[in-house]
């Protein structure tokens, strides 16, 4: 499926959870490098192999393939948290120590950053944005502020001090003043950053550089996003969102390769849709087809263990979600969770106050105005698990398919029947 000599990014098209880790996994063995250009251990990629389940958050999904497997400077960094990923996929038997390569210009999760974010959704109450509470938000407002700290800090005394002060003077302020909150050590927080920098120090590498030099060996670089095109800081459901760009065109920024090297986009989408936290759904369901989406598709947060919300597909907001990301191809996952049911709705255009609309607005006020207008397609009784080619798909299941992709204007490429490696099917000409 992969050409040489591309970059290739693997964007989650609606609001996470899509399954990206194990597309990413399957593609790095026809790869040279996989590069993450945003988000932080708030992911949560799920990778089923024939030794078991792993959940990698930071660690990129190539890891399995003994490719160079970057976290570049678009990622947010949480030392400790990285750390430990790192030791737990090396006592698995896997070269993480070889293989992970760092930018220096992460900037890095503090434990301030993690404090300050529980402090402030459990001050927002009701209006909670409901995130993962692992900093994210808080670490990306430093970086724009200037006053956060990079990697390249970390791994030096002086320069980790000078930075510390700055900073978590102004984080102990409103943890103990707004929030009334207790004030973190800065001290302790020097010694455990040095502590965790001198470990990182080996992995930390010039990603552009690592990356324009996989290129030129003819081979293809993979870029993995995490969350979802509709949780994009500026592109998402705001403010219901993550505090990164999550759109395709981040993985130029966030690894600093060049934009015209990305020249295919995969974005990857459930069968139906799911969104965890809080924030507008115009597909989402209650009672029974919730229930069934939920129970059968084991819908709780890889990160957090939180019930996702569930719905059914959204093709209007996956029509945005196309053009904010330039997707080129879809890979569709969790198909059979939808098996056995009589009807499958798909939104196919919005009633906006009585207003017809085939256009997500981007306004999310407006957006939780929408009702779904559902075209309701033909369900199948019989089992889409574990199939391994098109012809072994019940009809009904493939004219779904067929559905999307004449709605979406663009091929399946790949359609994932189940979390093991083995269930897939490619299909690179698209579902014909
Ligand atoms: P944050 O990224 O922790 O700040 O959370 C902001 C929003 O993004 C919340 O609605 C989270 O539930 C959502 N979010 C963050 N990471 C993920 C993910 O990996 N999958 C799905 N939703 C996520």
């Amino acid at each position: 499926m992969t050409q040489h000599n591309t970059g290739l990014a693997v964007i989650g098209a609606q609001w996470g959870d899509e399954g990206k880790g194990k597309i990413v996994d399957l593609l790095a063995a026809q790869s040279g490098a996989v590069a993450r250009f945003q988000g932080g251990h708030n992911a949560g990629h799920t990778i089923v192999t024939r030794q078991g389940t792993v959940v990698l958050h930071l660690v990129p999904s190539g890891i399995h393939h003994g490719i160079t497997c970057c976290i570049g400077n678009g990622a947010v960094v949480a030392p400790h948290h990285l750390l430990q990923e790192l030791d737990r996929l090396a006592a698995g038997g896997l070269d993480a120590w070889g293989k992970v390569r760092l930018s220096p210009l992460c900037p890095v999760v503090l434990p301030s950053h993690e404090q300050l974010d529980q402090a402030r959704e459990e001050a927002r109450g009701a209006l909670a944005i409901g995130t993962t509470g692992r900093g994210i938000g808080p670490a990306y407002e430093d970086k724009a502020a200037r006053r956060g700290l990079h990697v390249a800090h970390i791994l030096d005394s002086v320069q980790c001090q000078e930075r510390l002060d700055d900073v978590m003077d102004l984080h102990n302020f409103l943890l103990q003043n707004y929030f009334g909150k207790p004030a973190l050590s800065i001290a302790q927080t020097h010694d455990d950053l040095l502590a965790a920098g001198e470990r990182l120090r080996p992995l930390v590498a010039d990603i552009p550089l690592l990356l324009e030099e996989t290129f030129s060996r003819n081979e293809t670089v993979l870029f993995e996003g995490a969350q979802g095109v509709l949780l994009d800081v500026d592109h998402g459901t705001y403010p219901f969102v993550t505090s990164s760009n999550t759109v395709a065109g981040f993985a130029s920024v966030g690894t600093g390769v060049a934009p015209a090297r990305i020249q295919r986009v995969l974005g990857v989408i459930k069968a139906y849709t799911t969104r965890v936290g809080a924030g507008p759904f115009p597909t989402e369901t209650t009672g029974a087809a919730h229930e069934h989406l939920a129970s059968r598709g084991h819908e709780f947060g890889a990160t957090t263990g939180r019930p996702r919300r569930c719905g059914w597909l959204d093709i209007v907001a996956l029509r945005r979600a196309i053009v904010t990301s330039g997707i080129t191809e879809l890979a569709i996952t969790k198909l059979d969770i939808l098996d056995g049911l009589e009807n499958i709705p798909v939104a196919v255009a919005y009633d906006l106050n009585g207003q017809h609309t085939e256009t997500m607005p981007q306004d999310s006020g407006m957006l939780a105005c929408c009702q779904p207008i559902f075209e309701e397609l033909p369900g199948w009784q019989d089992n889409t698990a574990r199939a391994v080619r098109l012809e072994q798909l019940p009809a009904a299941s493939l004219a779904y398919l067929r559905r999307i992709q004449a709605l979406a204007g663009i091929p399946i490429t790949l359609l994932s029947t189940g979390p093991a490696r083995d269930d897939v099917i490619f299909t690179p000409d698209g579902i014909r």
